[in-house]
């Protein structure tokens, strides 16, 4: 196929806007997949992104398809939830929204990266078939909000099939063929990887220049590491072996790479010893949210690890560092992109490996930086990043302390605007902008604090809206702050597990709420306990669990023998589950409630 007639493109949606659907319809009419006759989506493998509505992992598929009496090359690429640096290999990009839903805050936050990349966007409406759509409101909405011509929204339904083709016109008129030269040194870019247990890391690649042939040596720019080309494929979407990929073809390079922090996304392809100008977009991936793992019980210790280990080994941008808790026992501290990162991973490891597990509440990477000394002086870095409460400096010895912030998009029906506001308010948001995308729906974009939003606030945001609220966030750097470590003490005694770091201007409110909560949840002992929350050593909440006498063989007592023995061993075992603080037996439970939230 000629260059001119390639088109590559990607196809972004607000979650449930049919994104899927539209990608089977288009593998459908371009005769790679027979039509389905159930619901069965190629694109969307896994089954947690079913439930969950979220395509994770990119899954492309190269397309053959007959227009005007020539053959095109449509490469469709598929882009993950989280991430959109696929988006570097497209021309363009079919922005699709629900002509019944409207615009929504992924639409936005699409929009604007398609935007940003100097994208061609088709604007298409989908689900016109629904009794309730309205594309006319919608297509008004596009236009006021990102100044699209009504008259370049193409209206389809993915479902039942109506439209596919002007949308495939639309890709072949509309999009320009991708800059690539054939004759040049081979040069591609690395936009997706997994792992397969038989040849290892297999890289998805985008070729911009040139052409590598199987056999042939290649170097990963950004990793400076080497390997022989081994299989190369196509994906149509079954996967079909090549001896050769050329300029304006994605296909997958398997090279025996073991490892997939190997494969960094983004980072350029060349061949060994024919070094090129790498392709921009390249960012190291630096997880922005932690939370720790545990196995319920701890002889799944090992069954946990590899399953953690077997879903890492797919997704580079996971972060996995041991971590031990006295009360929780072994077990990890995971770091990922985001929360939607965190909950795919999380969700998989459940769904795939079936395996129990104790979830953290997720916390936030800060960055503190300290006062000079003699020894930051010597190590040259005054700055440090923390995820666990339990680096924290010292208060006296830190200069500034600073936090990750987002820009956050809602979109809302105007009459939750109030509770919206408030909501964010409360999270500390500062209100960016406001404005109307028709006269029942408003957009507003808020700076918030990242730590605000990891947790509860999705879910916050749709109780309150009555699920009609749409959020969507992009990271944009850390902003000067003012933090506290908070820490608990039962009768004298720290417990680090149950330490955090907090806003200074949360202490009241969390510092009540926390030690309440402890009240509630530990259960009474033989003696009173003091419950204390306390920052930089001074209390800042108090409660006092009264104590509470407890004999459980005794109502028993001379009843049988062998029912005795039976009780006092249930309650040995449970005793062994119990973590002794300051002569205080915390069962794991209590433990587990406190970290979830
Ligand atoms: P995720 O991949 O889950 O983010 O969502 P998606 O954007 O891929 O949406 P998906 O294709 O899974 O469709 C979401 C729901 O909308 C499904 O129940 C589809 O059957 C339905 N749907 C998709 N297209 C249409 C359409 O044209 N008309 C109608 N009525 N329903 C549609």
């Amino acid at each position: 196929i000629p260059i001119e007639r390639i088109r590559n493109f990607s196809i972004i949606a607000h979650v449930d806007h049919g994104k899927s659907t539209l990608a089977d319809r288009v593998l459908e009419t371009t005769g790679a997949i027979k039509p389905s006759s159930g619901n069965a989506q190629v694109l969307d493998k896994l089954q947690v992104e079913r439930e969950r509505g979220i395509t994770v992992k990119a899954q492309s598929a190269s397309l053959l398809y007959n227009y005007n009496g020539s053959d095109y090359l449509l490469n469709l690429i598929d882009t993950p939830g989280h991430v959109s640096r696929s988006l570097s290999a497209c021309q363009g990009v079919i922005l699709l929204v629900d002509a019944n839903d409207g615009v929504q805050a992924q639409t936005v936050a699409n929009f604007y990266l398609a935007f940003g990349n100097d994208l061609i966007i088709i604007p298409v409406l989908n689900k016109i078939d629904l009794k309730n759509a309205d594309p006319d409101r919608v297509a008004k909405q596009l236009e006021t909000l990102f100044d699209i011509d009504p008259k370049e929204v193409l209206k389809i339904s993915a479902k039942l099939g109506t439209g596919i083709h002007e949308v495939l016109e639309a890709v072949i008129k509309r999009l320009p063929p991708p800059h690539v030269e054939r004759d040049s040194s081979f040069k591609a870019l690395l936009f997706d990887s997994w792992y397969d247990r038989y040849r290892g890391v297999q890289s998805l690649v985008y070729v911009q220049n040139g052409q590598i042939n199987v056999g042939d040596n290649v170097t990963y720019y950004h990793t400076n590491k080497n390997y022989e080309v081994k299989m190369l494929s196509i994906l149509k979407p079954e996967e079909v072996f090549v001896k050769k990929l050329v300029a304006g073809q994605i296909g997958v390079i398997c090279c025996n790479m073991r490892s997939s922090k190997e494969a960094h996304i983004g980072d350029t392809v060349h061949k060994t010893g024919t070094p090129v100008e790498p392709l921009k977009g390249f960012k190291p991936v630096k997880p922005m949210v932690f939370a720790g793992i545990y196995p319920v019980d701890q002889s799944q210790h090992v069954n946990l690890r590899s399953a953690i280990e077997k879903l890492a080994l797919n997704d580079s941008a996971v972060s996995i560092s041991i971590d031990t808790s006295p009360a929780l026992g072994q077990g990890w501290r995971l770091g990922f992109l985001g929360l939607l990162h965190l909950e795919v991973f999380t969700q998989r490891l459940q769904q795939e490996y079936d395996a129990e597990t104790i979830l953290t509440a997720p916390s936030v990477t800060y960055k503190v930086k300290l006062k000079e000394t003699k020894q930051t002086l010597k190590a040259g870095n005054s700055e440090m990043y923390i995820t666990n409460p339990i680096h924290f400096p010292d208060h006296l010895t830190v200069e500034e302390y600073y936090e990750p912030m987002v820009l956050g998009t809602i979109i809302t029906p105007d009459r939750y605007l109030g509770a919206v506001l408030t909501l964010c308010l409360e999270k500390r948001g500062v209100q960016r902008n406001a404005s109307n995308i028709d006269n029942e729906r408003v957009m507003m974009q808020f700076d918030l604090p990242l730590s605000e939003i990891v947790i509860d606030f999705h879910d916050s945001l749709k109780t309150i809206s009555s699920g009609y609220a749409s959020f969507d966030y992009e990271p944009t750097g850390f902003v000067s702050t003012y933090l506290v470590k908070m820490e608990v003490y039962l009768n004298g005694v720290a417990v680090d597990e149950l330490s955090s770091i907090i806003h200074g201007s949360r202490i009241d409110t969390i510092g009540r709420r926390t030690v309440l909560k402890l009240k509630e949840i530990i259960p009474r002992q033989l003696v009173q306990i003091a419950i204390q929350a306390k920052v930089n050593g001074k209390v800042i909440a108090r409660e006092t669990l009264k104590a509470y006498r407890k004999d459980v063989a005794a109502k028993l007592y001379g009843g049988d023998i062998t029912r005795r023995m039976k009780l006092l061993a249930q309650q040995a075992a449970g005793k062994k589950k119990m973590k002794m603080v300051a002569n205080i037996s915390l069962p794991r439970e209590t433990f587990i409630d406190v970290l979830k939230k």
